[in-house]
């Protein structure tokens, strides 16, 4: 059921401070402060690149995976929505790796470019949710995230076991191929093993977001910009607004203003700033006072550092809690989530389930 919740959706955001825990113990020792993956039937030092395949917010997880994947283990990661993937025809080098994330384990296209892969001499890796599944019976090895059932067809709980999922995989896969050393990993460990305790610091919030709500909930169109993993967590805020609200909404990375969107920009167009203090924070802070110039209304997502620089520009801002910048796209996950879910009950939407939508898409 839906315990004190009016919604399956909220309940599945809340319980992610425990799913993300739950998860995260599967490989992942708290004390020494490693991580354990199964046996992999490869070698990561082998890997000349990897292949990562999903749709929808599966995909924006393995968006972030890429660059991770690149900057803690130096390896080249292409990422691909299935239904390109299966159709095009990619060539793949024998003995790579090609790994499918995915919420149902059923998605027809996932499958597809899973059983493409397959054939053509990959070792096929998957991210699945749900226990017994057919990308699960295809693949060579599963990771089985532990969200617990997914009752909302937005995607949630889900997408951040995917992406802790993700971050240790990296992890690992830059320890085994020698690019960070035991005191890096131990650092990463740390700031991932923060993770359930920052998201529930974040959910302690909610109040704050439900007013910002209030502010956008009229708008036609809304803009969410970020650079770097801000930039997927942008696509994926947009992808929950518009699924859940029906508002026309955008995600682009922030320098990619210039090259067309900011033409849209008025004062009734508001913006989603994705900013966490990384190494991006100044660049994406110019392009916020870009939009600000055009008299877009800012709603501006940062910590602590980033409000007190910036924050008193914005028509609001969402405080998060400062941490390192690796796990920061999986915390700022949780207040694009919640602003779509406010703004979709402010507009009277069925937040559990959207028109034309379905949870498991098992056709093209
Ligand atoms: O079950 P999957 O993870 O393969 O599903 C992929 C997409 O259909 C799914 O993420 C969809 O985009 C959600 N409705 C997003 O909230």
């Amino acid at each position: 059921g839906k315990g004190n919740h009016r919604h399956f959706m909220m309940k599945e955001i809340v319980e992610q401070p425990a799913v993300i825990g739950e998860t995260l113990s599967s490989f992942f020792n708290p004390r020494s402060r490693t991580i354990t993956l199964p046996d992999l039937p490869f070698d990561w030092k082998d890997l000349p690149k990897i292949t990562i395949v999903a749709c929808g917010t599966s995909f924006y997880a393995a968006m972030i995976a890429k660059y991770w994947f690149e900057k803690v283990a130096d390896l080249s990661v292409e990422v691909d929505i299935a239904s390109e993937f299966r159709y095009r025809n990619m060539p793949l080098r024998e003995g790579g790796l090609a790994m499918f994330i995915s919420q149902s384990g059923e998605t027809a296209d996932t499958l597809a470019a899973l059983k493409y892969a397959k054939e053509n001499g990959q070792h096929i890796g998957s991210i699945i949710n749900v226990e017994e599944s057919s990308m699960g019976r295809e693949s060579d090895f599963v990771f089985h995230t532990q969200a617990g059932p997914e009752i909302g067809v937005a995607s949630t709980k889900a997408f951040t076991c995917q992406l802790v999922t993700l971050a240790c995989i990296a992890i690992d896969a830059g320890v085994q191929r020698g690019v960070i050393d035991h005191e890096e990993e131990a650092r990463l460990c740390a700031a991932i093993s923060e993770v359930p305790a920052r998201a529930a610091e974040i959910l302690e919030s909610h109040v704050n977001i439900k007013n910002l709500a209030e502010k956008i909930f009229e708008a036609n169109d809304i803009l969410y910009i970020g650079r770097g993993t801000g930039y997927p967590v942008a696509l994926e805020g947009a992808l929950k607004l518009k699924e859940l609200s029906y508002i026309h909404a955008e995600g682009y990375a922030a320098g990619e203003l210039k090259h067309g969107p900011i033409a849209l920009i008025d004062d009734t167009v508001p913006v989603i700033v994705v900013a966490p203090s990384d190494p991006y924070f100044e660049k994406t802070a110019s392009n916020m006072q870009e939009v600000m110039a055009r008299k877009a209304r800012v709603i501006f997502l940062s910590d602590a550092a980033g409000i007190e620089q910036l924050g008193e520009h914005a028509v609001g801002s969402i405080e998060l809690p400062s941490v390192d910048p690796f796990v920061a796209p999986i915390l700022y996950a949780l207040p694009v989530q919640l602003l779509a879910y406010y703004v979709a009950v402010l507009k009277g939407t069925d937040v559990d389930q959207p028109r034309n939508l379905a949870k498991s898409v098992t056709v093209e």
